[in-house]
């Protein structure tokens, strides 16, 4: 087999730089991550285009799409099907299906092809044990710097909650922003989790001195952190 034709069947880890790759997508050709330098992005695999579960997803997550954009997020999804399915999909999508209050639903953000499961392959998104031929449905949060930060698998049968998808995103800038941790459950206004005083971990300028700290014990302290800092600091970016 030639060196270029060689499957590259990897597991990307959280911290990893995420795997290269060109594509064709339905938005034209894309360089990943390199196009989404400075933004974050999801990358997202759904098994096949024209069934349901797919379906409902596209059409949720293209409904939150400017959420996310406000959140400085971009959004690339995959599957192993063809450019002329995924237009076709797309299409249908928008002129005939109405589900849940959504019509004339147009997913703006570009649907990856990838026919020989290359980009499938290095991310992981083969799992022969649930299907050898389809891709299950993986999210990839990847940062501003091309870092993997979370990533997360459903099976086939299993549609994904797109409201938790935004909370993750949401959770993990405001780490980086503030230097906290987030709590079970954590969403904006909930207080989340400081290093306790005198220990090494400081949490940034901005959190300290502002707000009592309440330590539960001595290795689990928090702090308010006030819902409109969090959002005023994450949407103005
Ligand atoms: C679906 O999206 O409905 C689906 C796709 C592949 C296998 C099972 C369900």
């Amino acid at each position: 087999m030639e060196e270029n034709m060689e499957k590259v069947v990897s597991m990307p880890r959280i911290g990893d730089a995420a795997p290269k790759f060109k594509a064709v997508t339905t938005q034209g050709e894309i360089n990943f991550p390199d196009d989404y330098a400075g933004e974050w992005v999801i990358l997202f695999s759904h098994p096949a285009d024209f069934t349901p579960v797919c379906t409902s997803e596209f059409m949720t997550f293209a409904s939150m799409e400017e959420q996310f954009t406000k959140a400085n997020c971009k959004l690339v999804g995959l599957s192993v099907d063809g450019l002329y399915s995924h237009i076709a999909w797309l299409r249908t999508i928008k002129d005939k299906i109405e589900y849940k209050g959504m019509k004339n639903v147009e997913v703006n953000f570009p649907l990856i092809e990838d026919i020989t499961m290359e980009v499938a392959n290095k991310y992981g998104m083969i799992q022969p044990g649930e299907d050898s031929t389809k891709a299950v449905r993986a999210v990839f949060f990847i940062d501003p710097k091309g870092v993997i930060r979370t990533i997360i698998y459903y099976p086939l049968s299993l549609g994904r909650n797109f409201d938790e998808l935004y909370r993750v995103l949401v959770a993990l800038q405001t780490s980086d922003e503030f230097g906290v941790a987030t709590p079970a459950d954590w969403r904006p206004g909930d207080d989340v989790i400081v290093p306790p005083a005198g220990s090494c971990g400081t949490a940034k300028d901005r959190m300290e001195g502002k707000e009592e700290m309440h330590c539960h014990d001595w290795f689990f302290c928090t702090q308010k952190l006030d819902k409109d800092k969090v959002l005023d600091t994450i949407l103005k970016k």
